[in-house]
């Protein structure tokens, strides 16, 4: 039997990160990130039950990618005591993404969200025809599966900001998935600019999968992951107001720095900024400065920099890096995006 499911879904940018793991992408401490919008993830599954030839063929805007095929075949072997056909089915992967390759923004974010939610979707498909009520689409299990695919994927699920991780105080706050945040949120965060300039497109030197595993037994390790908590704490405050824009901003750049400070200070130090980053993060304490607008800035595991400002300054911000930021951009290249509303069924 054949079925096919399509979705959308969005990258997220975090701003308390996620830096460090444990057993099965279980995270050192929790994070918290905003859902952007215009970076995403078009994907179509199609599969064959019952196949007694599984094959997986991986389509990226048609064409194929055997490259990525390591893994998704181990991202299917972890999740398939959940989804038992995905042992005896065939299977295409077609996705798209409207960002550019190497453009610094978490590709496998968007991915494999939305590979979670197509095979949660084929997975209540195949089910509706034995047990039809059962099945309703449940987020938790979707972040969940997102997660066994790549972490900071489980927080893509949910519309304007997601939680991941436990934390003390926080009611149903988890490890194993990330949990919505958005009615935690003030309204001025809900169309949060993040316009994200390129300042490289090469691919990274050092992988995300190698910077989590720098952690551990890192000289800040036992540090970075209590002060983690605490800038959670702060930022989950500072989100609830627009008046706490100051308190939201130092969480912010103070986050990003550390990330990039932890690599730089672990037992095989690395570096991902470039010297474009350090001209445009002098460039946005400078503008603030002068200008009173509350833009401050967030860097993902790589040197290009987001951007991240109220609405109300779209304009003026925009101005301002036409003129003064896009010369330190690869090719000119900026991509402006914001806080979105999550993953889409197509
Ligand atoms: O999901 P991963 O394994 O690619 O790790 C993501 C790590 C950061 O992007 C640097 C931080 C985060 O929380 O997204």
């Amino acid at each position: 039997m054949t079925h096919i499911a399509s979705w959308r879904s969005p990258s997220n940018i975090a701003l308390v990160k996620y830096w460090g793991k444990h057993g099965l992408q279980l995270p050192n401490n929790p994070s918290l990130s905003f859902t952007l919008s215009e970076c995403y993830t078009d994907m179509t599954l199609r599969v064959i039950t019952g196949s007694s030839t599984p094959q997986l063929t991986i389509l990226y805007d048609g064409n194929e990618r055997p490259a990525f095929e390591p893994k998704i075949k181990s991202f299917f072997n972890r999740i398939s005591d959940t989804l038992p056909w995905l042992t005896e089915a065939s299977i295409v992967i077609d996705s798209l993404n409207t960002f550019p390759h190497g453009a610094g923004i978490a590709s496998s974010a968007s991915s494999m969200s939305a590979l979670a939610l197509c095979l949660d979707d084929i997975d209540r498909q195949i089910n509706a025809i034995t047990n039809p009520l059962n099945h309703t689409q449940n987020l938790d299990r979707i972040s969940e599966l997102a997660r066994l695919g790549s972490g900071s994927a489980c927080r893509s699920v949910f519309p304007v900001a997601a939680l991941w991780g436990e934390v003390s105080g926080v009611k149903s706050s988890h490890d194993r998935y990330a949990i919505p945040w958005a009615e935690h949120v003030a309204n001025i965060f809900k169309d949060y600019q993040d316009t994200i300039l390129v300042v490289s497109k090469a691919e990274k030197a050092v992988s995300s999968t190698i910077g989590h595993e720098l952690m551990s037994g890192h000289v800040n390790e036992e540090s970075r992951y209590v002060q983690a908590r605490q800038n959670l704490l702060t930022l989950i405050e500072s989100l609830k107001s627009e008046k706490a824009l100051d308190v939201f901003i130092s969480v912010c750049e103070s986050e990003a720095l550390q990330l990039h400070a932890l690599m730089m200070s672990g037992k095989r130090p690395f570096l991902l900024i470039e010297p474009g980053t350090i001209a445009i993060i002098k460039e946005v304490w400078t503008f603030r400065q002068d200008t009173g607008i509350p833009v401050c800035f967030t860097l993902d595991a790589g040197p290009n920099v987001h951007l991240l400002y109220p609405a109300s300054f779209k304009g003026s911000v925009l101005d301002w890096i036409k003129t003064n930021l896009i010369r330190h951009c690869a090719d000119g290249l900026f991509i402006t995006d914001e806080v979105g509303s999550g993953p889409q069924k197509l």
